[in-house]
């Protein structure tokens, strides 16, 4: 078989972003583009994998790591010039290879696998992955000759008025003989209008070879969107969330309504569980079947079981077992661990706390570095007091104890199993199992007291 390489072009700026981030690290549905980009050739199976890095070269590599290899173009003289920087790496190597570039975030594994195959019965030196597009402004135009093969590329802002009324685009991404794409790029120039070394040039320059030069063109414009500017990242992102949540439905996930429910790509969700609107579901959560979740919602990098419901809440970097109820307007901060069939009710908070099987905290709670045994009962209003402003200390709440409503539980502290604790107590050292705890001042009623008042001169 022949070898397969691949270099995704990610060292532009980005201008027309109007941003300090990099072009290709803008989030669409929560992941940079250029992951997408990655995510998607890596799964083709390739020999090696080139992405060229250039502005925020240090950042873009944190994200996607070791999966590729990287070249630096230290100056962004063009995308003929972006793609040479990758020389050392598959210079006069046998193969094909594939360029894609970082900024179009839709585009498949399974288009770029249909373009290759393409590229090899056709037995081209290369092939453009070309589009209809209804407004073509701002891409490539493809100009064929009278027998309808390709002739060469024009640039948007190069291009005659004529050649601009064609809608067939420039995708940016081709497929090449790794030597012969070698060859040409060292007769790019860069007398255009940008000034620029131009990878779409290296087409006319095989085709002058007297080389055979293809075109696959794409039925879906959309999947070849080329972010530039916030207008296409809109774009693209509704594009993406339109996906994402197809997928999700066929799947046999219920979204009341598509357009106002933002799903991770990264995301797992069960059949037979339903999400309302207004729900942001990112990172790598993993939300098994038969939950309802929403409205307004936002789950990161948590684990949900089945049966679960969680309404109006958010939570982060949590698991949530199975039957448990959260919400509405709960917060469940990270690192926490909520047990099967346990309730966190209204206006309740847990921080890296343990919450055991079947508790409840049903009412204005605050619990955080605590860990909560089984059937637990906490009153209304009750808190952990964790912090004495220089460090945070842990509450123990062992199993089927009772805090009654409107108590302090001063950290660290144990309240021992099946123990009860009086309301309004302020607890500040440990109760032992099986016990009552009072820790508040006794009512005294002064009888008549206030006529007396009334009646002082
Ligand atoms: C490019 C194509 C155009 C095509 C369009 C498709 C060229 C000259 N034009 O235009 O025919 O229709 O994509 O979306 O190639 N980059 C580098 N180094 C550079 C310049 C760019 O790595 O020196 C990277 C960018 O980060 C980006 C990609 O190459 O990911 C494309 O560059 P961009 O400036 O967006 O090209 P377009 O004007 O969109
Ligand atoms: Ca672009």
């Amino acid at each position: 078989m022949t070898n397969r390489f691949a270099v995704v072009l990610a060292a532009g700026q980005g201008t027309r972003m109007k941003s300090k981030l990099y072009k290709v690290l803008h989030p669409v549905c929560g992941k940079p583009m250029v992951e997408h980009v990655i995510d998607q050739v890596s799964s083709i199976g390739l020999n090696k994998l080139v992405t060229i890095v250039g502005h925020g070269a240090e950042l873009v590599q944190s994200y996607i790591g070791d999966r590729t290899e990287y070249a630096l173009q230290e100056e962004q003289l063009g995308t003929a010039h972006a793609v040479m920087q990758a020389s050392s790496v598959l210079e006069g190597q046998a193969g094909t290879t594939l360029v894609i570039c970082g900024d179009t975030p839709l585009i498949t594994a399974e288009t770029m696998e249909a373009l290759l195959r393409h590229h090899e019965e056709t037995q081209a030196k290369a092939t453009i992955l070309t589009a209809h597009a209804e407004d073509p402004t701002g891409y490539g135009r493809i100009i064929r000759q009278s027998d309808g093969d390709v002739k060469k590329i024009v640039e948007h802002k190069d291009a005659s008025n004529e050649e601009r009324a064609i809608k067939e685009i420039n995708t940016g991404t081709y497929c090449f003989d790794n030597e012969a794409l070698f060859e040409a790029l060292k007769q790019v120039s860069n007398d255009n209008v940008q000034g620029e070394y131009y990878l779409p040039d290296v087409i006319e320059i095989i085709k002058n070879a007297g080389e055979t030069v293809s075109a696959y063109q794409t039925e879906t414009f959309e999947e070849t969107l080329g972010v530039n500017d916030r207008v296409a990242l809109s774009q693209a992102e509704k594009l993406m969330r339109k996906r994402i949540n197809h997928k999700h439905m066929v799947n046999g996930v219920t979204l009341i309504d598509p357009e106002q429910t933002y799903i991770s790509p990264d995301a797992e969700i069960g059949s037979d569980t339903i999400i309302y609107p207004g729900t942001v579901i990112l990172g790598k959560s993993n939300i098994e079947s038969d939950c309802i979740v929403g409205p307004h919602s936002e789950i990161k990098d948590c684990q949900i079981g089945s049966y679960t419901v969680i309404k109006q809440s958010v939570a982060h970097n949590s698991s949530i077992g199975s039957q448990v109820t959260i919400g509405p307007f709960a917060h469940i901060r990270p690192e926490s661990h909520i047990m099967d069939e346990a309730k966190i009710g209204n206006f309740v908070e847990i921080k890296k706390a343990t919450f055991g099987k079947g508790s409840k905290a049903s009412h204005l709670s605050y619990i955080g570095d605590a860990n909560v045994g089984d059937d637990v009962n906490i009153g209304c209003g009750s808190i952990t007091v964790n912090y004495d402003g220089k460090k945070k200390y842990l509450t123990t709440i062992e199993d089927g104890v009772f805090i009654g409503c409107n108590s302090n539980l001063i950290a660290p502290v144990t309240v021992g199993k099946n123990a009860y604790v009086a309301a309004g107590s302020t607890i500040t050292d440990n109760v032992p199992g099986e016990s009552l705890s009072i820790a508040r001042a006794r009512q005294v009623n002064k009888e008549n007291y206030v006529s007396k008042l009334k009646n002082k001169e």
